[in-house]
């Protein structure tokens, strides 16, 4: 499923219509193949560097530096874990426990059922509320370790 399709196209379309140039839309132009497809493989990122006429290695360095886009597969809902100071200090590597066994994976692994990926992520801007986490676009906080099986159950 390497090509674009209309509807990637499409959307991506709208992204340069609003932006200097194609360089600019790079990122959104990830973004939206991400929405369709979970995560970008080489293939996909090869076809956005033809549609906005940029190297493949250029539009790679510039994914790089972005860590929402991701390069390896993920399930269908991504949980990003706060992984900085304050929330370590709240007790986030108890948090980060309970979830990897109610997932039954590690970080950076699919579930089984295809359902979640884990995911450290640097400071989420919740400080207040930590250890916190978010689950696809929620955010989630104070989370204790024994709440993380009933927060994984709102997520089919
Ligand atoms: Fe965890 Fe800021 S340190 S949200």
């Amino acid at each position: 499923m390497a090509a674009l399709s209309s509807a990637e196209r499409a959307e991506i379309d709208a992204e340069i219509a609003i932006l200097p140039d194609a360089r600019s839309a790079s990122i959104e132009a990830l973004k939206t193949v991400q929405r369709h497809r979970r995560w970008i493989d080489d293939d996909a990122l090869g076809a956005v560097a033809e549609y906005l006429d940029l190297s493949k290695h250029e539009l790679e360095a510039i994914a790089s530096f972005y860590n929402l886009l991701f390069r390896k597969p993920v399930g269908r809902h991504v949980v990003l874990v706060c992984d900085s100071v304050s929330c370590w200090i709240l007790g986030n590597e108890a948090v980060k426990q309970a979830l990897e066994d109610s997932l039954g994976a590690a970080f950076g692994e699919v579930t089984r059922d295809d359902r979640f990926t884990a995911l450290p992520m640097q400071c989420l801007g919740a400080c207040d509320r930590g250890p916190a986490l978010m689950i696809d676009e929620d955010l989630h906080g104070p989370v204790q370790p024994a709440d993380v099986s009933e927060l994984l159950r709102r997520y089919p």
